[in-house]
């Protein structure tokens, strides 16, 4: 068995073996197979496809390619949660509270934004001091004292995916949903939680660009489960508009602090609280575990863990109190429309891409970040604007871009309508193993 006998056996659409995948795969993770036979295993794949036990295979040999996490030294029930990727997507930094409150073990392990789409780790560096690399003793230990870990993505978590993972964007064969299936759930298994709750994103912001595509992803990520013996849910929601009202690093993280000190933004809300109630399902948790999640916003203990994690990760804790503490941008610009209507749509992409422009994202790896700059909403879809009405504020110090480009690509993205027209739903279902 050669590796060129099993590219060729992909490439005229057979099954692979376990065997022959662990091989493949391993080699990659080693580095012992060259590029170029990564490349054309790679693209066998995307046009061949496979099948669900080959993908099992896949995964199961790209989360062996590297380090596989214990945490049963960690008691009681770990849950994870992994979005496949939005604007806006504060939810991890209200959710760890709130799971961790109520009595879970929240271990995460994050990456940086690349892209239109922001990055968890990026919006915890936001905070000055705060530790946002541990190794796998201190997430243990942190997971311990106060229920919480969150680290940057290390090294050694699927290597073979690194390696995959940069190939695919250099030879077209990203979406193909056996290899985003092993992509994700390598890294999530390979991080050792009893439970993991996905939340699979479609439309114009996101990854997968139909409900329909969002729903076949989450049937294919959910069925990798056995691999670890893991329990696994899946939410299907909306990202065609941004998540929240801001958009930019230290924007979200003043954000989520408004909505864990009472602030009412629907949607962040609703999917925080429907995340949180299926990891405590996951969990085993028979009672009304949606007015749990809820209660435990409401009553500030959530507020009260998160003020706990910052101070534990070593970062300025006096930020929840006094905003101006966290990185400002020097200079601000409102966005008008000039006329009247109803907001029909804002495109999550654009602003996306415009928050990048500002010098909250990268357009490349080594790019630096400002963590002031970014984009603030003032409406939502459904919501009544009058000509002079600002509906965005855009944020920066050194942008990418000439600001009056940048507030031309956001004034872009507002969609309007003479008739009124109703709010965004965002969760469409929630789908179980
Ligand atoms: N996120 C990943 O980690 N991998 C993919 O392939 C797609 C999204």
């Amino acid at each position: 068995m050669d590796p060129v006998s099993i590219i060729r056996k992909k490439r005229d659409g057979e099954s692979l073996t376990r065997k022959e995948m662990n091989l493949l795969i391993g080699g990659i993770g080693n580095e012992t197979l060259p590029d170029y036979q990564a490349a054309a295993f790679l693209m066998a794949t995307y046009i061949r496809g496979m099948n669900r036990d080959e993908t099992r295979w896949l995964t199961e040999a790209m989360m062996n390619s590297g380090e596989v996490v214990d945490l049963s030294k960690v008691s009681g029930f770990t849950c994870d949660k992994h979005s496949t990727g939005g604007v806006g997507d504060k939810i991890t930094m209200i959710i760890a509270p709130m799971a961790a409150t109520l009595g879970l073990k929240v271990p995460m392990y994050s990456g940086k934004g690349l892209g239109h789409t922001g990055g968890t780790i990026d919006k915890l560096d936001a905070i000055a001091g705060f530790r946002t690399t541990l190794d796998t003793a201190a997430f243990v230990r942190s997971l311990n004292d106060i229920g919480i870990a969150n680290s940057m993505q290390t090294e050694t978590i699927a290597p073979a995916d690194k390696r995959l993972y940069a190939l695919r964007d250099v030879t077209a064969t990203v979406d193909s949903i056996p290899l985003i299936t092993g992509s994700i759930m390598s890294k999530k298994l390979a991080c050792g939680a009893n439970g993991l709750v996905l939340d699979v994103k479609f439309g114009n912001g996101a990854f997968m660009k139909t409900e329909q595509e969002a729903r076949e992803l989450a049937s294919w990520l959910i069925s990798m489960a056995p691999i670890r013996n893991i329990r696994v849910c899946a939410l299907i929601d909306n990202m065609d508009d941004p998540l929240g009202y801001m958009v930019g690093n230290a924007l979200e993280m003043m954000e989520v602090i408004d909505v864990l000190k009472g602030k009412h933004v629907n949607d962040l809300i609703e999917i925080s609280t429907a995340i949180v109630s299926e990891m405590l399902r996951l969990s085993g948790e028979t009672g009304n575990v949606e007015a749990m999640a809820n209660e435990v916003l409401e009553d500030g203990r959530a507020l009260a863990k998160f003020r706990e994690w910052v101070a534990y990760s070593g970062g300025d804790a006096a930020v929840i109190d006094d905003f101006s503490r966290f990185p400002q941008a020097s200079s601000r610009m409102d966005i008008v429309m000039g006329k009247a209507g109803y907001i029909s749509q804002i495109y999550a992409q654009a602003i996306g891409e415009a928050a990048v422009y500002s010098g909250a994202g990268r357009l490349a790896k080594e790019d630096t970040l400002d963590y002031g700059a970014g984009i603030q909403l003032h409406v939502r879809r459904g919501d009544r604007i009058e000509a002079k009405d600002p509906v965005a504020t855009l944020y920066f110090s050194t942008p990418r871009r000439d600001p009056g480009e940048i507030a031309e690509m956001i004034r872009g993205a507002f969609q309007l309508s003479e008739k009124p027209v109703p709010p965004l739903k965002r969760i469409v279902d929630t789908i179980h193993q």
